[in-house]
């Protein structure tokens, strides 16, 4: 009954920090550390893939020096990191428009994506710079380039293909969604690949997230019945 994969739109820092008269950037630092203990005990637990909401298209919009301090934690993230992914068999895997990313941030997520790509116990999806529509833009822009050289047909576009030509290309479809800090709602997060994901909402907020927090959401992923469409009788008789 443990998800595949597990997505998280980590949110919450802004407020976590608000409420204890903290500026929000030590939400974000607090929230990196949560983001340690989840990885941490996601791999423990067996969940083959993990992916992380770090930094959406929309946030370039944010006051400038947030969107600097965001990108000076993931840098120091994936440098602080590499070590224990490459220990525990973790490999890291980013989505979303790394070219709007800092150069040196980028040279850091490519490299670690390069150092940790023959690991295999665990994937880590990093979305940075990710939007869902913007990817799917990208997507249908790769079929229609193809299908202008000829190279594809009408009929060749299939669910599989569109699938294919995502940023989650090798990444299989999200098994459940959960979502920090009360709000209810996608932010643009994966729309394509967690079209029947298992919806999770939790008030808590992110750098308040960990172990008990992740193994709620996996108790009541595990109370759900998915029935894809299908009846009651018809699921029990598939097990
Ligand atoms: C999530 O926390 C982190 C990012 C979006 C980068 P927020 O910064 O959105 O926190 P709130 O929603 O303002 O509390
Ligand atoms: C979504 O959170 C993106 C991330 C968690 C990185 P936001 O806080 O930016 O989303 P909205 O503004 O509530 O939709
Ligand atoms: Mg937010």
């Amino acid at each position: 009954m443990l998800p595949e994969h597990v997505a998280i739109i980590m949110d919450g820092n802004g407020r976590w920090a608000q409420r204890r008269e903290l500026p929000r950037t030590s939400g974000h630092e607090q929230g990196a550390e949560a983001v340690r203990r989840t990885v941490r005990h996601a791999r423990r637990l067996g969940i083959r893939y993990l992916t992380l909401f770090a930094f959406s298209t929309l946030n370039w919009a944010r006051p400038q020096e947030e969107v600097h301090e965001l990108m000076l934690l993931l840098e120091s993230f994936l440098r602080d990191e590499r070590e224990e992914l490459l220990e525990n068999g973790i490999r890291l895997m980013a989505i979303g428009e790394r070219e709007l990313l800092p150069p040196q941030v980028r040279r850091v997520l490519e490299e670690t994506e390069a150092v940790t790509a023959h690991c295999e116990d665990m994937v880590l999806v990093l979305a940075v710079s990710y939007d869902g529509r913007r990817d799917l833009v990208r997507a249908v822009r790769q079929i229609t380039a193809l299908a202008s050289r000829g190279e594809l047909l009408p009929a060749d576009v299939s669910e599989e293909l569109i699938a294919r030509s995502l940023s989650t290309a090798h990444i299989p479809d999200v098994d459940l969604l959960v979502r920090t800090s009360g709000e209810i709602r996608l932010s643009g997060f994966l729309p394509f690949e967690a079209c029947y994901a298992e919806l999770y909402f939790t008030d808590t907020h992110w750098p308040d997230f960990g172990e008990a927090q992740l193994d709620e959401a996996l108790a009541t992923y595990a109370r759900r019945q998915r029935r894809f469409g299908l009846i009651d009788a018809q699921i029990a008789g598939m097990v």
